[in-house]
């Protein structure tokens, strides 16, 4: 197989390390890729942006059998189509099936429809300002603000008190906060507990769900300071019992592939489930169209599966022959940032001493923002790089990951201490 894999971060490096590892990847090539991807992976020179031409006719001509799309941008933009109609298989959901990351309004209308937890909500347009403000009165505070579209990861506003949620309300439908995405909000209940992702291969019919992970989101220890993208994680999450963990596949998962299907939307791909844990059980918070990151960063390298068979077999409709298989050992991954992120940062900072980093060792680096300069790897994004270690017990993972992390430097570096705590705590073992 020919492989070409789109996307430039830390999620992409993941993918193409894993995909490596199968006998049937011939080649792999990714667009555009990172310092560290493009260690393992072939570059491509044409442009993924536009209406996608350049990429598929270059995938055509490269004569590339697989496609795999990281990102949701390219998805929700319709990449898949493309590459279908011009003959190649790819991996990931139509641009159809994306809206269920592309549009919160769409995610909670099929998850009303199939019957799926989630916060209760209301959708409002543009035109009805008054009508949002009222309902924010009517609800109270705390209450979530959230922007229709895709917004990179920041149209959340999770607000503490009314005047806060007002003010969200107002930028997004008045102020078009986040462009057309912010045309329609979706206000919603504020729900409590600890968060966790999920999940789901599917081939439009089967759905397997994989072990589950923690991300963490805010940039400094204890979940102080801002939100990032997702600053560090572990597979599993002991706050997903078995038990939450059935819920999560007869509740979630297989009930919004069969709405899906029902709607005329079928989904193919991986269909991740942000849920949280509340006194009632799991609930959803969001679904994306692709792989979480960090969170692909500790389940991939948990899967043992070929994972060049197992999107084969999401697009090619033949789940239903396959069982995923894990690794019985906990992935801890630490994002290692530039100094200021969330906020603004600077780039081309030199990253020194991954080579320190053996390949075959116990810890695996995988780039996120990183580019090469002048024959060195320099820091090229907010995220640098996450450093992931699988290892029995969890404690060992946590050791091992930060003993590898305190090899690498950079200018300005920071990362969070304590991944992994939080587990550990559950555990009953911090
Ligand atoms: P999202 O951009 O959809 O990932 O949301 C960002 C973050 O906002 C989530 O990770 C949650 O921490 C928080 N959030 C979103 N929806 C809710 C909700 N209904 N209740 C509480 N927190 C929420
Ligand atoms: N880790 C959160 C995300 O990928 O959206």
């Amino acid at each position: 197989m020919r492989i070409l894999v789109i996307g430039s971060g830390a999620r992409e490096h993941a993918i193409v390390w894993k995909l490596r590892q199968s006998p049937r990847a011939e080649a792999i090539y990714c667009a555009p890729g990172n310092a560290g991807i493009l260690q393992i992976a072939q570059p491509v020179d044409a442009p993924v942006g536009g209406d996608f031409s350049a990429i598929i006719d270059w995938a055509r001509r490269n004569r590339i059998d697989l496609a795999v799309i990281g990102p949701e941008d390219p998805l929700a933009a319709g990449i898949v189509d493309r590459f279908e109609a011009a003959g190649i298989r790819a991996f990931g959901p139509s641009a159809a099936a994306a809206q269920l990351e592309a549009s919160k309004a769409f995610a909670k209308e099929i998850m009303a429809a199939a019957g799926i937890p989630t916060a209760e909500y209301r959708e409002f347009d543009s035109g009805e300002l008054q009508a949002a403000l009222d309902y924010v009165d009517q609800v109270g505070a705390p209450i979530v603000v959230k922007a229709d579209g895709l917004a990179a990861g920041k149209g959340v506003t999770v607000a503490r008190t009314i005047s806060e949620a007002k003010q969200a309300v107002r930028e997004n439908l008045e102020g078009g906060r986040f462009g057309a995405a912010s045309r329609t909000i979706v206000i919603e209940e504020c729900l409590v507990g600890e968060e966790a992702s999920v999940f789901g291969f599917t081939d439009g019919k089967t759905v397997l769900m994989t072990e589950s992970a923690q991300d963490h989101k805010p940039v400094f220890d204890d979940d102080e300071g801002p939100n990032t993208g997702g600053i560090g994680a572990y597979s599993p999450a002991p706050v997903m019992t078995p038990e939450l963990m059935r819920q999560t596949e007869e509740r979630v998962l297989k009930p919004a592939v069969e709405e899906m299907a029902r709607n005329g939307t079928p989904y193919r791909g991986v269909l991740y489930a942000g849920l949280i844990v509340t006194e009632d059980g799991v609930k959803v918070i969001e679904f994306n169209c692709r792989l979480g990151d960090p969170e692909c960063q500790v389940i991939l390298p948990r899967l043992k599966n070929d994972l060049v068979d197992l999107m084969l077999a999401c697009i090619d409709g033949r789940l239903d022959q396959v069982n995923l298989e894990w690794r019985d050992e906990a992935a801890v991954c630490v994002v290692m940032a530039s100094g200021g992120y969330p906020g603004a940062y600077e780039k081309g900072k030199v990253i020194t001493g991954l080579e320190a980093i053996s390949p075959d060792g116990r810890a695996v680096v995988f780039h996120a923002g990183t580019a090469t300069k002048g024959g060195a790897v320099v820091t090229n994004g907010g995220r640098v790089l996450g450093v992931t270690t699988v290892d029995r017990p969890l404690e060992r993972a946590i050791r091992n990951a930060y003993a590898a992390l305190g090899k690498i430097r950079f200018d300005g570096a920071h990362y969070r201490t304590d991944i992994g705590q939080k587990a550990l705590r559950r555990l009953g073992r911090a």
